[in-house]
């Protein structure tokens, strides 16, 4: 009786780590491929649960596995009623907000992607200030946005919220893995300022959760390779440091060429030096943002097809920026990058990249 429990524990928290990494690569319900994504950042934010469920069989539909959605929106005072808001940052008492316009939101997301067999990467905070971010924090308790790493009060609130999300998902198998920051930069800052920090906070995500997977959110700026601006330390980052933190399961980074100054063909380059420093780590990276503003097919085409071919080389999948979709209020954010269900570049980029990823 005694072994047959133990037996059956055993089994019960292998079966709770339903998304892992496998080598260089993903494994998701006991399947080891390349897998495809995409984002979207308002799913979290809306307040009909058949949108939310409309948009999930859409990217169910379509083969996606990986949609990462934003797991913060911090305020710096309560909004009006109907607004969504997860956490009130404030230096005279923090709340997390966990009623029907709070995180009970991000609930219907986990429920209809777990439906789905969907899996979410569920980013803790933002540096940008959309949605609250770092300046939420600095708003409230000081400092600046390259502070933010070392505050001690915005980082013991974030450790708060941080119990908050994790503890309420742990056990869900809808989780991808939990991601530290979305685009965390500390500008003109010692790349030790974010290794410490990410070192820290992965190693307290995994004391509280210790079967999903964990990963920091960067853009991939600091790899080697080349001289241009990503490549550099600039903005803090340095990926292969990072790519080396214990806690940390797989190597995100993102690409946007014409935001940093840098050709389309820049694209294939900046994923085959993520793919070789992730595969000297033994981690998978993921390509887990990227778009243009326009011909969206003819230029992230050749992308999806470097990404691809580097499966067995480093690269475990890539999730396109963003996710469009029809709503009963209408057409989701076109931010110029979205790329919307049914459309023809929903043909070249979603379903012919499946296609060719089953066909690997
Ligand atoms: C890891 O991947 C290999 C190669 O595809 C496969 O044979 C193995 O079963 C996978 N392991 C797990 C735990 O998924």
């Amino acid at each position: 009786m005694k072994f047959s429990l133990t037996f059956g524990f055993g089994l019960l928290s292998v079966a709770a780590a339903k998304s892992t990494v496998n080598g260089t690569r993903f494994s998701i319900d006991g399947v080891t491929k390349y897998f495809a994504g995409t984002n979207s950042y308002w799913i979290s934010f809306l307040t009909n649960n058949k949108d939310v469920d409309t948009v999930m069989d859409n990217i169910a539909a379509s083969g996606l596995k990986i949609l990462r959605v934003w797991g913060f929106n911090d305020v710096n005072r309560k909004p009006s009623s109907g607004t969504v808001w997860y956490q009130l940052v404030s230096s005279s008492g923090s709340q997390i907000n966990t009623g029907a316009d709070g995180l009970q939101r991000l609930d219907a997301v986990v429920n209809s992607a777990d439906k789905r067999g969907v899996k979410l990467i569920i980013p803790l905070v933002n540096s940008w200030d959309d949605y609250g971010g770092f300046k939420a924090y600095t708003t409230a308790f000081g400092g600046s946005k390259e502070g933010w790493f070392t505050n001690a009060k915005a980082q013991t609130q974030y450790k708060a919220y941080i119990a908050a999300v994790v503890g309420r998902y742990i056990n869900s198998n809808a989780i991808f893995a939990w991601e530290l920051a979305n685009e965390p930069r500390c500008k003109g800052c010692n790349t030790d300022v974010i290794f410490k920090w990410a070192t820290e906070t992965s190693a307290y995500i995994r004391s509280l959760d210790p079967s999903h997977m964990i990963t920091l959110g960067d853009e991939g700026f600091g790899v080697p390779g080349a001289s241009s601006y990503p490549y550099g330390t600039s903005e803090g980052t340095d990926f292969v440091k990072n790519l080396g933190i214990k806690d940390l399961d797989f190597g995100t980074f993102h690409m946007y060429p014409s935001s940093w100054g840098v050709p389309n063909s820049f694209g294939p380059g900046w994923i085959k030096d993520h793919a070789a420093a992730c595969k000297k780590a033994g981690k998978p990276c993921l390509l887990e943002e990227y778009g243009t503003q326009s011909n969206h097919c003819t230029e992230e085409k050749p992308w999806q097809q470097a990404s691809r071919a580097l499966v067995a080389d480093g690269m475990g999948g890539d999730a396109f920026w963003q996710w469009g979709d029809k709503l009963s209020t209408g057409q989701t954010h076109n931010d110029g990058h979205t790329i919307y269900y049914g459309s023809a570049d929903a043909t070249c980029l979603i379903s012919d990249h499946v296609k060719a990823i089953n066909a690997l």
